[in-house]
């Protein structure tokens, strides 16, 4: 929220001007009040000079010490105050706040930085908090795999297991190595896209194709899981964007429903060219999403179906959302429990 100041918003207290000039009216006329006293007196000019300047020096001193405690009530303690919590920020304490030295609507431009620190202050702390929710997944979906290969690999070290056994434990570990593998490429490249300010470099190349390979590498899950493909990719779909980055999305689109849907089920994708814009929908008959589930699937580390939480980590969509993000397009859910999700992604084909 922008703040505006006021030019009453000025810190000068109007105070000091009232003490300075009563004190100088008063100390001027007492002044004036001795010198006439002394003169009618007859005292020797140099004792009335010297009981002068004692005068305005004391007159002066208690002037200085008047102006003094003003500017510590209107300066020094609302400066204390930052300089405090500042320094408890400094020291990772991102809970402080400073109140406000006056009310709304009176309030001066010391105010206003109280409000900017106190909102750098909560940003700051939303940032900690990320990073630390962020250590904490990563820890915490390394160690998990880390531990499955830790017990097949004792467990491998039996002498009388069958080849059997000896087989399923070694898939287990390589399961598990490539489970890891695959968390690291998608931080890494989390980390890159996310970093990326420019746009990324654009050729033109072949969308139509591009999905179909895409399609084509997940040949072997349709076909043992039994699953009905629904094609309906327009041919010859050129657009102008990064190849590189696309695939990725579309893996993971694809990924997703293929692993969501069940034995028997289906799976459509579809690409149609709208004007300017490439329309791509990828739809499953799978286990579908509840609405509080749609509405974190773009968030780093999030899954919705813990039954389900071993496979993957639950990057792939923040992947997904970031890589639309930068190519400049959109990306859109639909989805019914129990009856199925479609994802639709729209990106302009001249970029
Ligand atoms: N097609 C889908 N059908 C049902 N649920 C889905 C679908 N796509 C995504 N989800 C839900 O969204 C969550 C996040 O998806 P995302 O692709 O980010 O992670 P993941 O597939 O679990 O793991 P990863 O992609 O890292 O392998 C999933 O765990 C799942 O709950
Ligand atoms: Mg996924």
């Amino acid at each position: 929220m922008k703040r505006s100041v006021s030019s009453s918003g000025s810190r000068f207290p109007k105070s000091i001007f009232w003490i300075v000039l009563a004190v100088l009216l008063v100390t001027s006329g007492i002044s004036v009040g001795i010198i006439v006293g002394m003169q009618e007196a007859e005292w020797a000019p140099i004792i009335q000079t010297h009981i002068m300047v004692f005068y305005w020096i004391l007159a002066s001193f208690i002037l200085t010490l008047l102006i003094r405690a003003r500017m510590k009530v209107t300066y020094d303690q609302p400066l204390q105050k930052i300089s405090d919590a500042t320094k408890r920020v400094a020291s990772g304490d991102f809970s402080v706040r400073i109140d406000p030295i006056h009310e709304e609507g009176s309030q001066d431009y010391l105010d206003v930085m109280i409000h900017d620190l106190n909102a750098m202050i909560a940003e700051l702390g939303s940032i900690e908090t990320l990073k630390t929710d962020f250590v904490s997944n990563v820890s915490h979906e390394i160690k998990t795999p880390i531990s499955v290969i830790q017990n097949y690999a004792q467990l491998l070290q039996s002498p009388d297991l069958t080849e059997q056994e000896r087989n399923d434990y070694s898939r287990a570990i390589s399961d598990a190595a490539m489970r890891l593998s695959s968390l690291i490429t998608n931080i890494l490249r989390l980390n890159r896209l996310e970093n990326q300010k420019l746009a990324p470099s654009a050729v033109e190349f072949d969308l139509s194709s591009q999905l179909t390979e895409c399609l084509l590498g997940y040949e072997s899950i349709w076909e043992e899981k039994n699953i009905e493909l629904n094609p309906e990719i327009e041919d010859d779909v050129r657009i102008r964007s990064d190849p590189e980055l696309l695939t990725i999305v579309w893996n993971n689109l694809l990924s997703n429903a293929f692993k969501f849907t069940e034995e028997g089920g289906t799976v459509s994708i579809s690409l149609k060219e709208d004007g300017d814009t490439a329309v791509i929908k990828i739809r499953d008959s799978g286990c579908g999403m509840s609405t509080e589930t749609v509405k974190h699937i773009f968030d780093k580390f999030y899954q919705g179906d813990t039954s389900r939480a071993t496979q993957g980590n639950g990057l792939g969509l923040a992947l997904v959302k970031r890589i639309i993000d930068i190519v400049g397009g959109t990306v859109q859910v639909e989805s019914t429990p129990g009856e199925g999700s479609e994802f639709t992604v729209r990106l302009n084909v001249n970029n």
